[in-house]
C-alpha cells in the first residue's frame, strides 16, 4: 500500500514546484487568469526572503537578541523563539507581528521570573510597521521547531 503513495507524493511535489515557478515568473497576463489551485502542504507565505533578511539584521543587531539571545535561541531574559511551546500566540506571522507591535507587559508573562517587560516596537528601536513585519517574518522563519 505504501508503494502506491509514492507517485502521488511525486506528483504533489511536482505541482508545488510548478506553482512556485509560476508565482516567481508571474506576469500581468497570468494575474488575469484564474488563480492556480492551492497546494495544501505549501501555503504561500505572507512575506518575502528580503523581509526575512531585513528582519535578521534588525533582530540580531538590534534589541531583540539582547533578551532572546543571538538567532532567537533564548536567554535568561526571554524564551527561545526557535523551539519550545508558543506562549503568547499560535505562531502565525500575523500574530507574531501583533506581539512585536504591542509588546508584552510583565503581568502577562508566563514566567514571572523574567525581569523586564518586552516593550512595543522593540523599545528604543521604535520599529516602523514595515520593520515590525520584517522582524516578524524573521521570527516566523526561525520558529519551525516551535509548537
Ligand atoms: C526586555 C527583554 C525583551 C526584548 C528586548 C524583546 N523581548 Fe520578546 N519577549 C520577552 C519576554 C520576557 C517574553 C515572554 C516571556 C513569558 O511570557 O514568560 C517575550 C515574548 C516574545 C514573543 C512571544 C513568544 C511566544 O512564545 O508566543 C515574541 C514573538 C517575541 N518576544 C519577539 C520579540 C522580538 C521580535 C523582539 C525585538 C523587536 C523582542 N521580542 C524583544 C522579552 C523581550
Amino acid at each position: 500500500m505504501r508503494r502506491s503513495n509514492l507517485p502521488h507524493v511525486a506528483a504533489t511535489l511536482t505541482l508545488a514546484l510548478v506553482a512556485a515557478g509560476c508565482s516567481a515568473y508571474s506576469s500581468s497576463s497570468s494575474a488575469a487568469s484564474a488563480p492556480a489551485p492551492s497546494v495544501a502542504a505549501a501555503p504561500a507565505p505572507a512575506y518575502t526572503p528580503a523581509m526575512v533578511a531585513l528582519g535578521d539584521s534588525l533582530f540580531n543587531t538590534g534589541g531583540c537578541q539582547r533578551c532572546h539571545g543571538a538567532k532567537g535561541i533564548g536567554a535568561r531574559n526571554a524564551p527561545s523563539l526557535v523551539d519550545g511551546p508558543w506562549l503568547h500566540s499560535d505562531g502565525s506571522f500575523e500574530e507574531i507581528a501583533k506581539i512585536v507591535t504591542s509588546g508584552i507587559a510583565k503581568e502577562e508573562f508566563k514566567d514571572p521570573a523574567r525581569p523586564f517587560a518586552m516593550r512595543p516596537r522593540g523599545g528604543p528601536a521604535n520599529l516602523s510597521d514595515d520593520q515590525v513585519k520584517a522582524v516578524a517574518a524573521y521570527v516566523h522563519s526561525i520558529s519551525r521547531g516551535k509548537k
